[in-house]
C-alpha cells in the first residue's frame, strides 16, 4: 500500500462529503420521514441516511473501484486495494430529523486498518473539518488545534447516549459523577461534530461508550491531528466499546475517573 497517496484520499472525502452533505440540505428542505428503525423504535433510519449512503458508496467506488468500503446504513463490500472507506451519511440522524442544525457527513479512509484520511462536513453550518494523517487539522482550510486547557474542573466536556434504556441508564449514572467534576457537559447529538469540536477547542474533551466506527473514525484522526489525545479505558484504543479524546493535559484525570465509575459497562 506504500502507493497510496493520503492527500488524495481526503481530498475525495472532502469532497464526496461536500456532495452528500448537499444531498441532505436540499430533501431536508422538503421534509423528511422515518423510513425504518434499527436497534429500538428511537434508533431511526431516513430515506436520505440511505440515499446518501448509495451516493457516497458510488462516487467513492467510482474513483476507486477497488477500495472496500464500510457504511452506517449496510452499503458495505470488501476490497482489494486495501483502502477501506469508513462512512456515516448522516452522523446525527435524529438532529437531522427534529432539523436541528447538528449533524455530519463523516468519510474516513483506513489504509490496512489504519485511519489516514478523513473528512466531517456538518452541512447545516457549511463547515468542513478534515486531516491527513501526519499533516495537521483543518477548518474551512484553516489550521486547528486543541484548546489549551489543563484542569478538568475547568474542561467542556461532550458526550452521547446510546439508544437502548439499560445502556442509557448506566451513561446516565456515570454522567452524574463527571458532571460536578468538569465545568459543564454539552450532548449534541452528533458524536462526530463532537469529536471535531474538541480539535478545534470548542470542547476540551468527549466521551462515549457504544459508539460505532463510522460515528468516530474521521473525527478521531482530525483530534489527534490537531494535537487531541485518543484511547478507549485502561490503556485500549478508541473502539465501540469507549472513545475518549481530549486535551492531553486533562486526558489522565479525565481517564481515571471514568475508568474508577466502570464507565464502559452496560
Ligand atoms: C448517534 C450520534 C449521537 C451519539 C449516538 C450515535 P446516529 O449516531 O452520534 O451523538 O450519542 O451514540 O449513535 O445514530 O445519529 O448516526
Amino acid at each position: 500500500m506504500a502507493d497510496v497517496d493520503a492527500g488524495k484520499l481526503t481530498e475525495l472525502a472532502i469532497e464526496v462529503a461536500r456532495e452528500a452533505g448537499s444531498l441532505a440540505v436540499r430533501r431536508r428542505a422538503v421534509g423528511v420521514d422515518v423510513a425504518a428503525t434499527k436497534s429500538t423504535p428511537t434508533d431511526v433510519v431516513t430515506a436520505v441516511d440511505r440515499e446518501a449512503e448509495e451516493l457516497i458508496h458510488g462516487r467513492l467506488l467510482a474513483a476507486r473501484p477497488d477500495d472496500g468500503v464500510l457504511g452506517e446504513e449496510g452499503a458495505s463490500v470488501a476490497g482489494t486495494s486495501g483502502v477501506t472507506w469508513v462512512i456515516d451519511p448522516i452522523d446525527g440522524t435524529v438532529n437531522y430529523l427534529y432539523g436541528l442544525p447538528t449533524y455530519a457527513v463523516s468519510i474516513a479512509a483506513e489504509v490496512n486498518g489504519e485511519v489516514v484520511a478523513g473528512a466531517v462536513v456538518n452541512p447545516a453550518s457549511g463547515e468542513t473539518w478534515w486531516a491527513t494523517r501526519g499533516e495537521g487539522a483543518f477548518l474551512d482550510g484553516v489550521r486547528i488545534r486543541i484548546s489549551g486547557e489543563t484542569r478538568l474542573d475547568h474542561a467542556l466536556v461532550g458526550t452521547g447516549f446510546g439508544y437502548a434504556a439499560e445502556r442509557r441508564a448506566v451513561q446516565a449514572q456515570v454522567l452524574t459523577e463527571v458532571i460536578v467534576k468538569v465545568r459543564d457537559i454539552r450532548r449534541a447529538g452528533a458524536a462526530a461534530i463532537d469529536i471535531c469540536n474538541v480539535a478545534c477547542g470548542r470542547l476540551d474533551a468527549v466521551y462515549e461508550r457504544g459508539l460505532n466506527p463510522w460515528d468516530y473514525a474521521a473525527g478521531l484522526l482530525i483530534a489527534t491531528e490537531a494535537g487531541a489525545r485518543a484511547g478507549g479505558l485502561d490503556g485500549a484504543a478508541p473502539s465501540p466499546e469507549f472513545v475518549l479524546a481530549a486535551t492531553p493535559g486533562i486526558f489522565d484525570g479525565l481517564h481515571d475517573l471514568l475508568s474508577g465509575l466502570d464507565a464502559a459497562r452496560g
